[in-house]
């Protein structure tokens, strides 16, 4: 399917009942299992905390997102792909974000790219739309400033900042973000704003009221250290199982039970033998 029109298909949910499937994948093989179930992948700058153990998410750069956007891209045939666009690509100018979401499309073969901020990135949005270029927006908790005071808290509280949010959903919309993902907001407001808006909110920590949900995969399967946040549901703890794994298999070398006779190759035939044979017959 046209990109374009995969992206068309994605807006045209908010309409319908069913909530808008996405997940995280920063992998070939990962992309390819969340693929058959999900509408969106997002290579999200969270990769740099998830696999390279960064600090931040600030830590993600250009040949990082391009590196993971391409594997995921190729493994993924249904689903949009989307490509965080990392700290520093895109806040310079326009002319700076333009060449960065640019190069990110052309060198993945993603769809679109997700960028943080709302009604002070709408220029920035705009541009990129202009110029073709498919913008998920991201507004609530902004883990590429939050960096900055290290702590991660629940957006929109008081009425204010609900105000504030608002007019940042309004902006990313009219700027031309085809959807927008909405993190860390109490339930309420993440209601009024998907109620306000023409274009999917996709929530993560921000309720069932979002026209879809997004997750880190590797949160949900329980693959990253430390405890998750609350808004993460636990559907496996692979950690677990993969430590059981590594304890068996060091356990099975120490006591020489591995390898065993299936996982060794048999004799080397003696070549010169089986041509005399041969010769013989
Ligand atoms: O980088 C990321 O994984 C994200 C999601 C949390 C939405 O931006």
């Amino acid at each position: 399917m046209l990109k374009d029109l995969m992206i068309k298909n994605l807006t045209a949910l908010k309409t319908k009942t069913t909530p808008i499937i996405c997940l995280t994948a920063y992998s070939a093989p990962m992309a390819g299992i969340a693929d058959q179930y999900c509408d969106l992948l997002l290579v999200g700058d969270s990769v740099s905390m998830v696999l390279y153990g960064a600090e931040s998410t600030q830590e993600a750069d250009m040949p990082m997102m391009i590196r993971h956007g391409k594997a995921v891209a190729k493994a993924a045939t249904k689903a949009i792909v989307v490509v965080d666009m990392p700290y520093g690509s895109y806040e310079q100018d326009l002319i700076q974000a333009l060449k960065n979401a640019q190069k990110i499309m052309d060198e993945t073969g993603c769809d679109a790219i997700k960028l943080e901020g709302g009604a002070a990135q709408a220029d920035t949005i705009n541009y990129l739309t202009d110029n073709d270029i498919p913008v998920m927006a991201h507004i609530g908790l902004l883990p590429q400033s939050v960096a900055a005071d290290g702590t991660y808290r629940v957006q929109g509280k008081d009425a204010d900042a609900a105000e504030i949010l608002k007019q940042d959903a309004i902006a990313v919309q009219e700027a031309g973000a085809f959807c927008m993902v909405i993190e860390a907001v109490p339930e309420t407001l993440a209601a009024e704003i998907t109620t306000m808006l023409g274009i999917p909110t996709i929530g993560i920590g921000a309720s069932v009221a979002c026209d879809g949900q997004i997750l880190v995969t590797e949160d949900m399967l329980g693959l990253t250290l430390g405890k998750p946040p609350k808004f993460v549901k636990q559907y496996a703890t692979l950690n677990a199982e993969i430590e059981k794994a590594i304890e068996q298999y060091a356990n099975e070398v120490t006591s020489r039970n591995f390898p065993a006779k299936e996982n060794t190759y048999g004799a080397v035939k003696d070549s010169t033998k089986t041509k005399e044979i041969k010769k013989a017959s």
